[in-house]
């Protein structure tokens, strides 16, 4: 399974924090947006991923990500050159996909819970079709979101709906067939200018090859494209990591305990940070 962050976009709910920045490369909390679902597809077993980043940033993403070997993971830079849409994705990638199966996460969705390794691994374990996350959120109209039968069946997928059929959300968490680039090469932009993947998800869906996993209340969704959303995310992880001790989203840390890199390597790495608390925690693990 390959991998796709997909990192662009205008950030303009966040200017000026990203006037001269990526959105995907400011804090939440002790460490840039994008290693949350960076380790996320990390854990979902993804060793092999597309970055796709706004030309303007591409090479501060390079400097901070390098080729992935340091991480035992392999890293490929692509360059959008207008947000063109989140299924603009399976254009931009369409050649690194290569017709396998692939996982796409946004760059500012945070997923954090108790299981959730599990449950993504065993959603990327289908054959054919696609499979998507759905989770409850106060504010719908905001998301893709689910129009269920009353028996509970899938009827469709609405984007931004003012009247929102159901409280729950797509999440920025897809797994796809070989299929995605192809039909992502046919969908035709929305009124608001969009390659939209819920165009793609409906495709799937009326293919009958769309599964759609729900999470429960024991799995944290969140998105960063606002200062105050920001702002929330960054204390959530701070609560977190000072309450548990442990801290999440730590790239060197997944690749350490997936046996991606040895001890060694994980002290090289800690070593090159100094004793800021991040190498600090590193050296902990061991
Ligand atoms: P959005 O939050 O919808 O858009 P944005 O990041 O441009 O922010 P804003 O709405 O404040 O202008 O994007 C969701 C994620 O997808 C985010 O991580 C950026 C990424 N994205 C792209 O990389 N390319 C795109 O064409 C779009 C639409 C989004």
């Amino acid at each position: 399974m390959k991998g796709i962050i997909l990192a662009g976009g205008t950030g303009s709910r966040l200017l000026p924090m990203t006037r001269v920045v990526s959105k995907q490369l400011l804090p939440v909390y002790d460490k840039p947006m994008i290693y949350y679902p960076l380790t996320t597809l990390m854990m979902a077993g993804v060793r092999d991923m597309l970055i796709i980043t706004t030309p303007r940033d591409a090479t501060l993403f390079r400097d901070l990500l390098g080729d992935g070997s340091q991480w035992g993971m392999q890293f490929e830079f692509a360059a959008q050159d207008t947000p063109r849409g989140i299924a603009d994705a399976y254009r931009v990638g369409a050649r690194f996909v290569d017709g396998d199966h692939s996982a796409l996460i946004l760059g500012d969705n945070l997923f954090y819970g108790q299981g959730l390794i599990r449950t993504l691994r065993d959603a990327a374990a289908f054959e054919r079709g696609a499979a998507i996350f759905a989770h409850a959120v106060a504010h719908p109209e905001r998301y893709g979101v689910l129009d269920l039968a009353p028996d509970g069946t899938l009827r469709d997928i609405v984007e931004k709906p003012a009247s929102p059929p159901s409280h729950l959300a797509v999440t920025g968490l897809y797994f796809y067939d070989g299929q995605a680039a192809d039909i992502a090469a046919g969908l035709a932009p929305s009124t608001r200018g969009e390659l939209e993947i819920t165009d793609l998800n409906r495709a799937y869906l009326q293919r009958g090859e769309l599964q759609v996993h729900q999470f429960g209340r024991g799995i944290a969704w969140l998105d960063t494209g606002t200062p105050e959303s920001l702002v929330e995310a960054a204390q959530f992880v701070e609560i977190l990591e000072k309450r548990q001790g442990f801290k999440i989203a730590v790239p060197e840390e997944v690749a350490w305990r997936s046996g991606y890199i040895d001890d060694t390597q994980l002290l090289r790495l800690a070593e090159a940070m100094g004793a800021c608390d991040y190498a600090v925690y590193l050296r902990e693990l061991l």
